[in-house]
């Protein structure tokens, strides 16, 4: 116990020297753009840091006479562009890259001995990145353990149908792709959001997004915040754009742009025809009645209760979205005043229920349950 407390103690340091180390790499040199806004969570920014600002160098200075397009060299790490000299360093690995870069017979005089203590120097910075970018991901993984029941997750969908210039739309119908059985049946809207592959250079690099749109299926108003995008399951924590979201919707009906500010957000991965897209709000609820208003003290009527007045339409603001002549979920028409008053004392019931409630997921404020109850006792006028 003792010895492993020691040991994550003396990472949690490694891991703290070294946020500083990256952190104080500067933002002179960024491979994506929006770096600066990216937090240190997004655990890949350490290698990329340390190959744009200490190895892309030196493989410039020293090997782009032939490691560039139409050098003759395999693999174009040497190229002027971070990102793509990158990719190509990733494939080919450092150690390949450590042993012909010391090599006296590989190109002398650009590769050589002479190179030896500042590739040793390399190769530890290297690893030093990587062993954060572990540390990074583990803790990661810890806090979607923590979060995956907190948020609201979707189902995958595929992306074998990218292009590269044109926009594919993927959507997703909250009241049925959720993930998880029990937020199903709750949430009646759709998300949709635009992408493309993202090219620099006309190389696929990684994806491009735009206009996240959400369209509200219900009289309710609903409440969302922090969405976050996963490729393969995997929370994609660079693209920090969309977690900003923070926002009511009352329009029912039409898509809404939940960022009508912002430009295009992308994340850079190697990509494949058979990666899945999948989404997840930190939060995302229905509000259970319009704003403002008092309660009523005069009597309340089946009329009140389908009616427009915010005070008193519990059944049009919380239930008509699914009780409704076109959507009866349950098999009960709350527009039907028959079948309302047929159902009153189980609709109080279900109401009132705490394992069990309507609308599903959450029980109302109690004074909004109380319209029900006044609508009961007084006679179900
Ligand atoms: C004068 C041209 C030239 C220079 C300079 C040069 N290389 Fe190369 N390199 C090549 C060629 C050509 C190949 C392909 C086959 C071979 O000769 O090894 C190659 C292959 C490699 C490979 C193997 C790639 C693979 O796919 O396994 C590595 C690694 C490599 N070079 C590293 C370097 C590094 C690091 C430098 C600079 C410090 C460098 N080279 C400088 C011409 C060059
Ligand atoms: C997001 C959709 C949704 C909303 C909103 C919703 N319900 Fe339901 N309701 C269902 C579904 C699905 C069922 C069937 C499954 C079940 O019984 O849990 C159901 C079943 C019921 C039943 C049981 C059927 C019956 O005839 O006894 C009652 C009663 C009911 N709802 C009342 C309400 C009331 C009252 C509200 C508003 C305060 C409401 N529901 C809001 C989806 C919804």
């Amino acid at each position: 116990m003792k010895i492993k407390y020691f040991k994550a103690l003396s990472t949690f340091i490694a891991t703290t020297a070294a946020m500083v180390l990256f952190q104080n790499c500067g933002n002179q040199f960024l491979i994506r753009q929006d770096l600066d806004q990216m937090n240190l969570s997004s655990c890949d920014n350490a290698l990329e840091h340390v190959f744009a600002e200490k190895i892309h160098p030196f493989l410039r200075t020293n090997c782009s006479a032939c490691h560039i397009d139409g050098g003759g060299g395999a693999g174009h790490f040497a190229v002027e562009n971070k990102m793509i000299a990158f990719r190509d360093f990733m494939s080919i690995g450092i150690a390949n890259i450590a042993r012909n870069a010391t090599s006296n017979t590989h190109r002398p005089p650009n590769t050589g001995s002479h190179h030896q203590a500042t590739v040793n120097q390399l190769v530890a910075d290297w690893s030093t990145a990587e062993q954060f970018a572990e540390l990074c991901k583990q803790s990661q993984s810890q806090l979607d353990q923590q979060s995956s029941t907190a948020g609201f997750l979707t189902i995958s969908r595929p992306l074998n149908n990218v292009l590269r210039t044109n926009w594919v739309t993927i959507s997703w119908d909250l009241y049925n792709d959720a993930l998880q059985a029990w937020q199903k049946s709750i949430i009646p809207a759709e998300f949709r959001i635009e992408l493309r592959y993202l090219e620099q250079a006309g190389q696929i690099i990684g994806y491009e997004f735009r206009n996240p749109q959400l369209r509200l299926n219900s009289m309710q108003s609903i409440a969302l915040r922090g969405l976050w995008i996963s490729i393969n399951s995997q929370r994609i924590n660079d693209l920090t754009t969309y977690r900003q979201i923070n926002t009511t919707i009352t329009t029912n009906g039409a898509w809404i742009n939940l960022m009508p500010q912002v430009g295009n957000a992308f994340i850079m991965r190697q990509t494949n025809p058979t990666d899945q897209i999948s989404v997840k709000f930190e939060e995302i609820k229905m509000l259970d009645r319009p704003a403002g208003g008092t309660t009523p003290t005069t009597a309340i009527t089946y009329n009140d209760l389908i009616g427009t007045d915010p005070t008193r339409n519990v059944f049009r603001s919380s239930c008509l979205n699914c009780h409704s002549n076109t959507l009866t979920r349950g098999g009960l028409n709350l527009q039907d005043p028959t079948q309302a008053r047929n159902a009153a004392t189980r609709i109080l019931n279900r109401m009132q229920s705490a394992t069990n409630p309507m609308p599903p997921g959450q029980q109302l404020p109690a004074d909004r349950i109380q319209l029900v109850q006044r609508w009961i006792s007084g006679g179900l006028q």
